[in-house]
């Protein structure tokens, strides 16, 4: 059976890039598939947080993930600081990177430029993402566009300790999708949607009523012709606005540009508005019913028990291989 691996960090309301760009995804490989999702809240303290928020985040995570369709039955959830197999396997991940392609990382430079006190772990934040796919013998790693960086890393983590040390890991594939891998902020549509964006009407997020929904859609950055027509370099925010649409609704960008021929942008706006909100009502309902219910914690103490399980056994390998502890 193949594993799939993925995971996201709790800093904060997911977006609907995390949610187009990778968790949508998630679910349909629940059925052919042996899944891991985990909840990386040890990625999310490579930044300052605070941590009543962190607590919150990483139970409203866990509901999310549920709320969109993850199935317990079928899937492994788990919070990454639960299994500890996670930071050990880090360090030896560590200890086969070097300095130079980790400050390479475009995520290391976007997020340490310009400040003072950055944390070597926002350096050494990609071998524990290592860490985190390879204890799985992982097979295919889903992700948004701004991960395939850290992934192609990964496999070079593995193939390096395998040469070094023994053949224990399987190269990860990262699997990006064809649309929606790069949702673009709605203010400017050339930079990437995210949740720490200062400008709030920037981003939606999974949990924005319908009103916050319509009010950031309408306000969105397009362009002066009046053509729903897809074209990244010259309409960046109507082709992003159409990205949204046709993954809201599942239809094709070629049937857009046809049903929106010769109409107006608000009348496209509103309709890209309106399958948004019907997309996440029924996420964010159900999201609710979960914050209130006891079902997270019995879930995620499963997760991580099975999590342990797996991961346990391959940190002994890794641990064997490079000479560490007793032999037993
Ligand atoms: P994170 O928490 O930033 O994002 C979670 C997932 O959402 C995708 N994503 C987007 N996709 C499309 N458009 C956007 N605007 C957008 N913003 C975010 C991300 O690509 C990601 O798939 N380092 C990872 C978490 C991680 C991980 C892992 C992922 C830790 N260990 C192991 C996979 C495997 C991160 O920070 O994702």
């Amino acid at each position: 059976m193949t594993t799939v691996f993925s995971g996201i960090q709790p800093s904060g309301t997911l977006t609907l890039g995390n949610y187009l760009g990778a968790l949508q995804h998630f679910v349909g490989m629940q059925e052919e598939n042996d899944c891991f999702f985990c909840i990386v809240d040890q990625h999310a303290i490579t930044v300052p947080q605070n941590k009543t928020e962190l607590r919150k985040n990483i139970k409203s995570l866990a509901a999310l993930y549920l709320a969109t369709g993850i199935d317990p039955k079928k899937s492994t959830l788990f919070i990454q600081s639960e299994v500890p197999a996670h930071a050990q396997l880090a360090w030896i991940m560590q200890c086969v990177s070097y300095i130079g392609e980790l400050e390479r990382m475009t995520q290391f430079k976007d997020k340490s430029a310009g400040k003072t006190g950055v944390s070597s772990a926002l350096l050494t934040y990609p071998p524990l993402m290592a860490a985190d796919i390879l204890l799985y013998s992982t097979d295919i790693v889903p992700v948004g566009e701004d991960q395939k960086q850290h992934l192609e890393l990964t496999r070079n983590l593995a193939e390096r300790f395998n040469q070094q040390y023994n053949d224990i890991f399987t190269i990860p594939e990262v699997q990006i999708p064809k649309v929606g891998a790069r949702i673009m902020s709605l203010q400017d549509p050339l930079k990437k949607m995210s949740k720490s964006d200062e400008n709030q009407k920037g981003f939606i997020s999974m949990l924005d009523d319908e009103r916050t929904i319509m009010k950031k859609i309408k306000s969105a950055v397009t362009d002066s012709e009046n053509e729903v027509r897809f074209d990244r370099e010259n309409k960046p925010g109507v082709s992003n606005l159409m990205s949204i649409l046709s993954l809201s609704t599942g239809d094709s960008l070629a049937s857009i540009e046809q049903t929106y021929n010769g109409k107006n942008y608000g009348e496209f706006k509103q309709d890209v508005a309106e399958a948004v909100a019907t997309l996440l009502n029924p996420i964010r309902e159900r999201h609710e019913e979960l914050m209130q219910s006891d079902e997270l914690d019995e879930i995620l103490d499963q997760g991580a028990e099975q999590a342990q399980r797996v991961s346990y056994k391959m940190l002994k390998k890794a641990e064997r291989a490079v000479g560490l502890g007793r032999k037993r």
